[in-house]
């Protein structure tokens, strides 16, 4: 099921100047850094009451990220749905005829359990969804 919109992603060429435009310009709270091994990004994640922006960069210059920056130099790069029950949910829209990248959830940020949905299936629009390490009481 559906609980909330997790996470709005910017795909950013420099991720220092990235992040030091939302903390110092914006004055939003830095939640940290972290590598994410699995999708081949650097992510920063920036606090807002009930979602968070988040910034993915490539790490070590490659993978998905780094192609999308080679296309379109930055700019919004999906909508994270959060999930309080991933694999259900993947297999419901399954049904529905809706087409996944890649056929399980991998490892995203923070312990999450993350998937996307991809772009043709929604009308262009990459979404993700993922379910937290632990569900918020
Ligand atoms: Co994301």
């Amino acid at each position: 099921m559906i609980t909330a919109l997790d996470h709005i992603a910017i795909a950013v060429p420099n991720l220092e100047a990235a992040v030091s435009r939302f903390l110092e310009d914006f004055g939003l709270q830095h939640d940290g850094n972290e590598i994410v091994e699995a999708a081949q990004t650097t992510t920063a994640f920036f606090s807002l009451p009930e979602t968070h922006i988040e910034l993915v960069h490539p790490l070590d210059g490659q993978g998905p990220i780094a192609t999308y920056l080679e296309k379109r130099g930055g700019g919004l790069h999906h909508l994270c749905f959060r999930t309080d029950d991933i694999d259900s949910d993947v297999e419901r829209l399954k049904t529905k005829g809706y087409q996944f990248i890649g056929d399980v959830p991998t490892p995203g940020a923070h312990g999450s359990r993350v998937i996307f949905i991809h772009p043709k299936s929604c009308d262009g629009v990459l979404i993700e969804l993922s379910q937290p390490a632990e569900a918020p009481a």
